[in-house]
């Protein structure tokens, strides 16, 4: 579904930019370019941010840290 029809930019491309490190909406103004023009989608864009940043933050705590090899040497 489209979320930005100015740009063409849709919910799974702000999932998915935003799983990628985009965590404020400037970030997805900058590398999507969504609110740039009239700014209708900004509401729908600021709802699916607050939606997926807690989701990333789960997603994240699931993947194991990489241990340092030197750290288990000692
Ligand atoms: S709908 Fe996003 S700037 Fe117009």
């Amino acid at each position: 579904m489209y979320v930005c029809v100015c740009r063409g930019v849709t919910e799974r491309a702000l999932r998915e930019a935003i799983h990628q490190g985009a965590d404020r909406m400037r970030d997805l103004k900058a590398c999507l370019g969504v609110t740039e023009q009239c700014g209708l989608c900004a509401s729908h864009a600021k709802q699916i941010l607050d939606e997926t940043l807690p989701q990333k933050s789960q997603v994240q705590n699931f993947i194991p840290k990489p241990v340092c090899i030197c750290e288990t040497a000692a």
